[in-house]
């Protein structure tokens, strides 16, 4: 009897987790519809990323002990989520968002995490606010282990795409990824800087609309 009332409350248990993960993902559908509504060029789709390109993309990074890892244009967190599955601890990120009403949402889901709250194109001085892993050393070069982007690049111009993946190869130790998901065939930056690779991965093709994983490194 004792048993069986164990196996209803457990099962109970997992019908209603089931039914919190549809709910937190209709919610999160809906924030990012209106923050597409209200800026469809700064949010770039019009649904969150699924979560194996999510996978993907956290598949190129290895936590370490001291990791420092950046992502860009975190939005609800579902890369966020892939990395801290990957492995990362909350300390190991530093967030940068545009949006207050997605840095809000992140600064709830991720407690002890870094949000900051910031332009990505300007990277070096986001990073250089209370929290971000340049607070008071905004000159510091190849500090970081990763880079990951969802941005939406290609609404930027060729000038700007490549100022942002400049810097950004500075800020990372060398042969570190810099990491960029897009829906199209050739890659979000073309290359330029000497001694700058790019490899892509496969379609990830569960995802809509499917995606690839576009991978930088200097110096390795
Ligand atoms: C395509 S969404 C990706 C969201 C999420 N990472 C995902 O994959 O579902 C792009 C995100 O980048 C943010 N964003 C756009 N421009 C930005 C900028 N200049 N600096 C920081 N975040 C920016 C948007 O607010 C949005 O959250």
């Amino acid at each position: 009897m004792l048993k069986r009332n164990g196996n209803r409350v457990e099962s109970l248990r997992r019908r209603l987790n089931r039914v919190n993960a549809v709910r937190t993902r209709v919610l999160d559908e809906v924030k990012f519809i209106r923050s597409w509504a209200q800026n469809p060029l700064r949010t770039g789709a019009v649904t969150p990323s699924g979560p194996d390109l999510a996978a993907r993309m956290a598949s190129f990074l290895s936590p370490s002990p001291r990791s420092r890892v950046v992502e860009l244009g975190p939005g609800t967190g579902v890369v966020t989520r892939a990395l801290v599955e990957r492995g990362f601890a909350h300390d190991h990120l530093n967030l940068v968002e545009y949006s207050a009403d997605f840095c809000d949402l992140l600064n709830l889901r991720y407690p002890g995490m870094t949000v900051l709250q910031g332009d990505a194109y300007a990277l070096r001085a986001t990073l250089n606010k209370p929290g971000g892993f340049l607070a008071g050393n905004a000159q510091q070069n190849h500090l970081l282990d990763g880079i990951v982007s969802s941005l939406p690049l290609l609404t930027r111009p060729e000038a700007v795409r490549h100022a942002l993946l400049e810097e950004a190869l500075e800020l990372l130790k060398p042969g570190a990824p810099f990491i960029q998901f897009s829906y199209g065939l050739a890659a979000p930056v073309k290359l330029t800087g000497r001694g700058v690779s790019v490899i892509s991965s496969e379609w990830v093709w569960k995802n809509l609309p499917p995606a690839r994983v576009w991978v930088y490194r200097k110096g390795h």
